[in-house]
């Protein structure tokens, strides 16, 4: 099933209404049409810059591809992978989708490549800069092992706001504590409202703690799927982008 969720999406070339569909390389797709081998309409056209809506009946090569608006998906992302869409040398959490071959998914946000957990993967734009707003407070909740036996004064510290950096203040964090060990580490649920660089590896730094392991378990309404392994990945549910969307 093809969900479209975008509002009021403008015209675009024909060969980026083919390459975001995964048709092909935007090259071989110009080759193509000049060929004769799309038609818009039942028409054979030969203009890679031809506008056409989204909506639109193209076929190419005889098949029909039908333009999904927007796309949604959520990855476990795996340590050792970067929140990037593209990378010379390093893998990116896009490559970690390499069913979906539309060339304009980017992650929603950023984690560390030592983090793992929830990410969002999609093409919406609008939606990602709401998600990503300060002003919005999306709620990101993270499971941490850190160093140290973690105290009420580590508790106090971080619902206050701290400094962690020269001009970088952060929100008031809720810090949880689940457990502590004999090897003096501590399991606890963060929660933060925004995303500085670092963030959380920063707030404990401050309280003389190392941050040992990192998983992002939740951003605002959305929580990670525990059956997803890391590297996998899935599409939202129609009933989680409309939780999304209403932020
Ligand atoms: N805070 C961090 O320090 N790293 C992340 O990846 C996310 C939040």
């Amino acid at each position: 099933m093809v969900c479209s969720y975008g509002i009021g999406y403008v015209n675009m070339r024909l060969d980026k209404f083919l390459a975001d569909m995964g048709a092909g390389t935007r090259s071989d797709i110009k080759k193509d049409i000049r060929k004769g081998k799309v038609t818009v309409g039942g028409e054979t056209v030969k203009s890679a810059d031809l506008q056409v809506d989204p909506e639109s009946d193209v076929c190419y090569c005889g098949r029909k591809i039908t333009y999904a608006v927007n796309e949604y998906y959520m990855v476990n992302k795996p340590a050792g992978v970067i929140s990037a869409s593209d990378d010379a040398r390093q893998s990116t959490v896009i490559d970690l989708l390499p069913d979906e071959k539309r060339q304009d998914l980017f992650p929603v946000g950023r984690l560390d490549k030592d983090t793992e957990g929830l990410l969002i993967i999609t093409n919406d734009g609008a939606l990602a800069h709401r998600l990503l707003s300060p002003k919005n407070h999306v709620d990101k909740i993270y499971y941490a092992k850190v160093s140290g036996i973690v105290t009420d004064t580590d508790i106090k510290c971080f619902a206050e706001g701290m400094r962690i950096g020269e001009d970088i203040v952060t929100l008031p964090a809720k810090l949880e504590v689940l457990g502590t060990s004999y090897e003096r580490t501590s399991e606890v649920f963060v929660t933060i409202h925004e995303g500085k660089f670092h963030q959380i590896k920063k707030m404990f730094e401050v309280r003389g703690k190392e941050v040992l392991y990192l998983k992002r378990l939740s951003m605002g309404p959305l929580r990670l799927d525990d059956t997803l392994a890391p590297g996998e990945y899935r599409k939202l549910s129609d009933e989680e982008i409309s939780e999304l969307r209403k932020w």
